[in-house]
C-alpha cells in the first residue's frame, strides 16, 4: 500500500480539504434546505450539530487518515487487519456515486448560468422571467445533460491526468475571490427593500417550525457540507503532516465552511423576500433569487459572470474529491490504470446523472438519501471505529503528534465515544418512529 504524498506547506492539506467542503452544499443546498425547514431555528440546530457532531467526526476522519497514511478503504484494512471495517470505505464509494450523480447536474446549471451571464441573457429579466428561466433550464433535459457532460468531461480530464493539485492552486486564489464577491452581494441584498423580513427569517428563530424532518435535515446538511461520513476526509487526513495540529485544521475548515453557508443565507433570503420569492422554493432557490440582485447593482453583468463562474469552480473542486473516491476504488479493486478507471467512472456517472437530470424525483431521492441516510450512517461507524479499534491512547497520541498538548481531549473523546453515535442513533430512531406512526 502506497503512502499518500504529504503536503509540504501548512496550507496545502487544509486548502484541499476546504476545497472539497466548500461547494454547492454551502451556496446551493444550505439555503434551500434552510428555506424548506423554517429558517432561523434550523440554523441554530445546524450550528449545534456542526459543533458537537460534525466537528468530532471530521477530527476522527483526519486522525484515521493521518495515522494510516492511506485513503479510506486501505486505511481501515491497515488499522483493523482481517476485520470488516473496510466496508465503511465501500459504503463511501456508493455514497460518492449517489452524490456525484445529482451534484454534477447542479454544477451543470451553474456553468450554463455562467454562459447565460456572458452572453447577456441574465440581464434585465424581471422576477417572473428569472423564475421562468430556472424552470425552463431544469426541465429542459437536453440543456441539463449537455452542461452536466461538460462538467464531467472537465473533471475526467483533470482526474485522469492527476493534475488536481494544479486546480487546487488556482482555487486557493479563486475561492477567496468568491468569498469577497459574496460579501458584496450580501451588502446589496440586505439593502434591498423589505430585506429585513428575509434577515428575520434567517436569524429570528421560530421553534414551532422545527419538525423532526427539519432536525434530521440539519444533521444531513452538516455532514454533506463538510464532506464527512464517507471517508473523503480520511484521504485528506493522510495528506496532513505530522507537524500539523489536526484539531486546529478541522476547526478552521468548519469555520470557513460555516461562514460561506451563512453568507449564502444572507445573500439569498433578504433578496428572496424583497422580490416576493418563497423561501421554500426548493433546489432552484439560488437560481431564482440571485439574477434579481445582479439586475439591481452597478457592474451587475460582470458580477453575475464572476459569481456563477466561481461557483462552478467551487463545485468542480468538490466534485473532483467525489470522483477521486470512485477512481481510486476502481484502480485498487480492479487493478486498472488511472485513465481507464476515469473513463469507467465518467461513463457511469454520466448515465446516472442523466436519470437525475430527467427525473426530479430521482434527483431529490438521491439528494435526500445521501445526506440524510448514507452520510450519517457512515459517520456513525467511523466514530465507533475509534473507541472499538483505536482506543483512547492511540487517538491521543495521533492528536498530539505535533507536540501540542490536546487540552480538550477528554471532552472530544466523550463526544466521539458517546454523544455522536448516540445522537445519530436516536435521531434515526426518532425519525423512523415519527414517519411510521405520526405521519
Ligand atoms: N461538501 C461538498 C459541498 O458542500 O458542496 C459536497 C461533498 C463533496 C459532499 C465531497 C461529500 C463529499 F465527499
Amino acid at each position: 500500500m502506497k503512502q499518500q504524498d504529504k503536503f509540504s506547506s501548512k496550507l496545502g492539506a487544509i486548502a484541499v480539504a476546504a476545497g472539497s467542503a466548500v461547494g454547492l452544499g454551502n451556496i446551493w443546498r444550505f439555503p434551500y434546505i434552510l428555506g424548506e425547514n423554517g429558517g432561523a431555528a434550523f440554523l441554530l440546530i445546524y450550528i449545534l450539530f456542526t459543533i458537537i457532531i460534525a466537528l468530532p467526526v471530521l477530527i476522527s476522519e483526519f486522525s484515521i487518515g493521518r495515522m494510516a497514511g492511506l485513503s479510506a478503504t486501505a486505511a481501515f484494512k491497515k488499522l483493523a487487519p482481517g476485520k470488516k471495517w473496510y466496508f465503511i470505505g465501500l459504503s463511501g464509494v456508493l455514497c460518492a456515486f449517489v452524490i456525484i450523480s445529482f451534484y454534477n447536474v447542479v454544477a451543470g446549471w451553474t456553468l450554463y448560468y455562467t454562459y447565460l451571464a456572458i452572453v447577456g441573457d441574465l440581464q434585465s429579466l424581471n422576477e417572473q422571467e428569472v423564475t421562468q428561466l430556472y424552470q425552463q433550464t431544469s426541465s429542459d433535459t437536453t440543456t441539463c445533460i449537455f452542461w452536466m457532460v461538460l462538467i464531467v468531461g472537465a473533471i475526467a480530464y483533470i482526474v485522469a491526468r492527476g493534475v488536481q493539485d494544479g486546480i487546487e492552486k488556482y482555487s486557493k486564489v479563486l475561492m477567496p475571490l468568491l468569498f469577497l464577491l459574496m460579501i458584496v452581494l450580501c451588502v446589496r441584498s440586505v439593502t434591498l427593500d423589505n430585506a429585513s423580513e428575509g434577515l428575520a427569517f434567517l436569524l429570528n428563530p421560530d421553534f414551532s417550525k422545527l419538525t423532526p424532518t427539519a432536525i434530521f435535515a440539519a444533521l444531513g446538511q452538516a455532514f454533506f457540507s463538510l464532506s464527512i461520513g464517507m471517508g473523503v476526509m480520511i484521504t485528506y487526513g493522510s495528506y496532513i503532516n505530522k507537524a500539523q495540529n489536526i484539531q486546529r485544521s478541522a476547526m478552521s475548515i468548519v469555520v470557513i465552511d460555516f461562514i460561506v453557508a451563512l453568507l449564502a443565507g444572507i445573500m439569498i433570503f433578504p433578496c428572496a423576500f424583497s422580490f416576493g420569492i418563497s423561501p421554500d422554493s426548493g433546489p432552484g432557490l439560488v437560481f431564482v433569487t440571485l439574477p434579481n440582485i445582479f439586475n439591481k447593482m452597478t457592474a451587475g453583468h460582470i458580477m453575475s459572470i464572476a459569481f456563477f463562474l466561481l461557483l462552478a469552480i467551487a463545485a468542480l473542486t468538490s466534485s473532483i474529491s467525489l470522483f477521486e473516491v470512485l477512481v481510486s476504488f476502481a484502480k485498487a479493486q480492479y487493478g486498472i490504470g488511472r485513465r481507464k478507471a476515469t473513463i469507467i467512472a465518467s461513463v457511469l456517472t454520466v448515465c446516472v446523472g442523466i436519470i437525475c437530470a430527467v427525473s426530479p424525483t430521482v434527483f431529490s431521492l438521491f439528494d435526500n438519501v445521501s445526506a440524510n441516510i448514507l452520510l450519517p450512517l457512515g459517520a456513525f461507524f467511523i466514530v465507533l471505529f475509534i473507541p472499538i479499534v483505536l482506543g483512547r491512547k492511540r487517538l491521543r497520541k495521533e492528536l498530539e503528534a505535533n507536540g501540542d498538548k490536546c487540552k480538550t481531549f477528554s471532552l472530544l473523546y466523550f463526544l466521539i465515544k458517546f454523544i455522536v453515535p448516540l445522537a445519530i442513533f436516536s435521531l434515526f430512531l426518532y425519525c423512523i418512529v415519527n414517519w411510521l406512526f405520526v405521519n
